[in-house]
């Protein structure tokens, strides 16, 4: 089939180089954003009469029809015809004939490629914000009906010091929030209109890209026409917050699936969030969390290609570049795909309270509460350290937790010891009366709970 391009070729590519060097099979998916952003351009070449306004104004009609006839199923694109960019203009051309012939003035694949890539991807950025303000709802509701479930709080997965649910969430919290404005921070310099950098130098037509910017609700135009075709710096920075915030979910993910284990039970997914063994009658297996946990890891790849793919490249475009758009596009699906499903898997879990309690009680974790109450009267903290170190040697030879030690007990250990420790150590206050800013007492992360929800309403 003759190719837009076929003038100084004397012979057909072959076959294998048509099926290899097309990519239609994956950047078909742009025809919205290609078909757009190539009515903007006609507009714009009619109003600075660089073609005639009537081959514009045909132009523009045909493109809003072949938009709708793809919707509508109607069109089969071709291998033969390359990519999404030359199939439109293709049958933009069998359709309309010359005029259709003027679209491409002032114009190259290379820029149309970095326009269409770049409106794609704020498209998913603002279907991806909308997805984390979703997960940050679902996780600040569940913090709310947990602000008293107190739960072991772990360093090197020790039992370290009680906190609740609600403070362990709302953790959560601020890394998906940082993950949204991380988004916010990567459509500002995803949000540069390309078109007019030509192939690589710019055109001599006088084009208006201002016009184009506004036309396509860009907030400038790139300044260098040689970066303009060949910076994919806002797909490597897209895949990289994706990363994060799959490292987020991943680490979520597997605190869930420990959670889960007959070890810890502190949660149990809904059974409609959990699979079954094929041979072993009694497993209900967390998969969902892991499925999400394993998928982190191509995403995490999709990072490494695209940065390894773009390392060696001079300037400007070269077809190596093409080869952003597998990854980057399968980034995005998988991250949409983790994020609901998480969110639902979250909201219809079973938290277990008492198991959570029970679990903060064991393994000394009020033993710093036990040096602060030593502080507090007058011993420096290195010795109540030191003292409280002896009791928990002597508890756990004696096989007690430091509550069920007996006032003569204490006494051996500290004579300013009085009856007051057995509350300055409970649970209850080792929790709410960690009251400085970020801490897990009640009334702290209400608060934080109260300042999640301005937020959420300001989005
Ligand atoms: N399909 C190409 C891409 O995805 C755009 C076309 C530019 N190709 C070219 N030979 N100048 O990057």
């Amino acid at each position: 089939m003759a190719k837009l391009w076929g003038g100084r070729f004397q012979k057909n590519t072959d076959k294998k180089v048509d099926d290899f060097n097309s990519s239609i099979r994956f950047d078909k998916r742009m025809y919205k954003q290609d078909i757009k952003g190539s009515i903007a351009h006609a507009a714009m070449l009619g109003r600075q009469n660089i073609i005639p306004k009537e081959d514009s104004a045909k132009i523009i009609a045909e493109l809003k029809n072949i938009l709708r006839d793809i919707e509508n199923g109607k069109i089969e694109f071709e291998i033969d015809a390359e990519d999404i960019h030359m199939n439109i203009e293709k049958i933009l051309i069998e359709r309309i004939g010359d005029a259709g012939k003027r679209l491409h003035t002032g114009r190259s694949r290379n820029d149309q490629v970095a326009l269409d890539i770049r409106m794609y991807l704020m498209d998913e950025i603002s279907e991806l914000e909308t997805m984390l303000i979703h997960v940050l709802n679902v996780i600040t509701d569940l913090a709310d009906e947990h602000t008293e479930t107190i739960m072991p709080g772990y360093t090197h997965l020790q039992k370290a010091q009680p906190v609740t649910f609600a403070h362990h969430l709302m953790a959560y919290f601020e890394m998906f929030r940082r993950d949204l404005s991380r988004l916010n921070d990567c459509r500002k310099r995803t949000n540069i209109m390309p078109l007019g950098s030509g192939a690589l130098a710019g055109t001599t037509h006088p084009l208006d890209r201002e016009f184009v910017a506004q036309e396509l609700g860009f907030d400038s135009v790139t300044q260098n026409s040689l970066d303009g075709v060949s910076d994919r710096d806002f797909v490597i920075e897209l895949a990289s917050c994706l990363s994060m915030i799959m490292m987020h979910l991943s680490r979520f993910s597997e605190e869930l699936i420990l959670w889960s284990s007959h070890e810890f039970s502190f949660v149990e997914m809904d059974d409609a969030y959990s699979t079954g063994s094929s041979i072993m009658p009694q497993k209900k297996n967390p998969d969902v969390a892991e499925l999400i946990r394993g998928k982190t890891g191509r995403v995490y790849g999709h990072l490494m290609g695209l940065l390894t793919t773009m390392k060696g490249i001079p300037l400007a475009y070269n077809k190596d570049m093409q080869e952003d758009k597998e990854p980057i596009f399968d980034a995005v699906d998988t991250v949409k795909l983790c994020l609901p499903v998480f969110c639902d898997m979250l909201a219809t879990m079973t938290v277990k309270k008492d198991k959570m309690l029970q679990g903060s009680k064991g393994g000394f974790t009020n033993a710093t509460d036990a040096a602060d109450y030593l502080v507090k009267k007058g011993l420096p903290f290195r010795e109540a350290h030191a003292v409280v170190g002896r009791m928990v040697f002597y508890a756990i030879e004696h096989n007690k937790a430091l509550d069920d030690l007996t006032m003569d007990e204490f006494k051996e250990f500290s004579d300013i010891i009085e009856n007051d420790i057995y509350t300055a150590i409970s649970m209850d206050t080792c929790v709410n009366d960690r009251k400085v800013i970020g801490g897990p007492a009640k009334a702290v992360v209400e608060n934080s709970i109260k300042n999640a929800r301005n937020f959420l309403n300001r989005q």
